[in-house]
């Protein structure tokens, strides 16, 4: 906001629910200041960042911040669900909800090379979120979920979403109160903010989502056992204490099958990898060591659970050789 971009030295780190209160009650006063009775908008994907945004916001403008959250179908189980029901249903928030499935996943139709993919991801982005721009009145603002190691360092982890991209008659002014923050500070704030703890301790997500999972040309069915083998995986992680402790994890589909047998019959189906890996920066890192036990059950749950799956593979590779996501 108005303090630059340099975080001062003697700005406190924001370590516990009280220091975390004190930094919302001063945005929400420096918002307010800012914003007026003017709109903001804010592309909402759920993730950490811009879920503090946006329920700093509602706390400070409430109903003159719109939000927008595209569901371009690369979402994990259940996410673009729990937007809808912690923005529109528990905060009452102005929130434009907006299915853009088909759209996106007919673009991508044929299309198998991995930056190919991620440059219709992210213009098709950019396109959605701008028709539903141009469809409102008065918006003078746009909220970002720019936080500081965005603008101090240009790292492999890049907010994708971020919708930068806007034609030249649509640059609003930037609303960003939490771009002197710290991943871990950003938490703490959405702690204190009320949001649920699954959407403030999540595990990083890349902004072309499981469309990077998901190898080669996406397909409706291929994408459909990523997200539900994903959702096992992480159900179970949750239930086994590894929430949390592994930095990130995932499954993979890619594309090409394997013979396989199931019901006495020949199949003829996909694998799915898990990719458990620990790192503190995202340019190495190591394989969280899953216990036997629990990968041989997650296993059972994937081969019996899972349409068109039948194997499962755990990748022990670390980065390097392999990148943490296989696109
Ligand atoms: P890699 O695969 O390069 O990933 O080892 C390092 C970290 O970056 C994330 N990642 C992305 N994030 N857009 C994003 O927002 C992307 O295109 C992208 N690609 C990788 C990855 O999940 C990991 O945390």
């Amino acid at each position: 906001m108005s303090t630059g971009n340099v975080r001062p030295e003697s700005m406190e780190r924001i370590t516990t629910p009280a220091l975390a209160k004190k930094f919302i009650d001063e945005q929400i006063q420096e918002l307010r200041a800012q914003i007026g009775d003017k709109k903001v908008l804010l592309a909402l994907s759920g993730g950490v960042d811009s879920s503090v945004v946006a329920a700093l916001l509602i706390k400070a403008v409430g109903q003159q911040l719109v939000s927008v959250h595209v569901n371009h179908g690369l979402l994990r189980k259940g996410e673009p669900e729990q937007v809808v029901r912690v923005f529109r249903d528990e905060m009452n928030a102005n929130l434009i909800y907006v299915d853009a499935v088909d759209r996106f996943l007919d673009k991508l139709a044929g299309v198998a090379d991995p930056e190919q993919k991620r440059k219709i991801i992210g213009a098709e982005f950019i396109r959605v979120f701008e028709e539903e721009a141009r469809k409102l009145e008065g918006i003078s603002f746009l909220a970002q979920g720019t936080i500081y190691p965005d603008i101090v360092e240009s790292g492999p982890v890049k907010s994708h979403h971020n919708v930068g991209g806007l034609p030249e008659d649509m640059q609003f002014e930037l609303v960003e109160p939490i771009k002197l923050l710290f991943k871990d500070e950003v938490r703490v704030v959405g702690k204190e903010l009320g949001l649920p703890d699954n959407m403030v301790f999540r595990q990083p997500f890349p902004g072309p989502g499981l469309g990077v999972r998901c190898t080669g040309a996406i397909t409706r069915d291929r994408l459909e056992a990523l997200r539900e083998s994903d959702a096992i995986l992480r159900e179970e992680f949750a239930k086994n204490g590894l929430e949390g402790k592994v930095w990130q994890y995932f499954t993979v589909v890619p594309d090409y099958k394997s013979t396989g047998v199931k019901d006495n019959k020949r199949s003829w189906d996909w694998p799915v990898i898990i990719r458990a890996v620990n790192t503190r920066d995202a340019m190495t890192a190591t394989i969280e060591e899953i216990p036997y036990p629990l990968l041989h059950h997650i296993t059972q749950r994937i081969i019996t659970e899972v349409p068109g799956v039948n194997r499962v593979l755990y990748d022990l590779t670390p980065k390097p050789t392999g990148t943490i996501e296989w696109e």
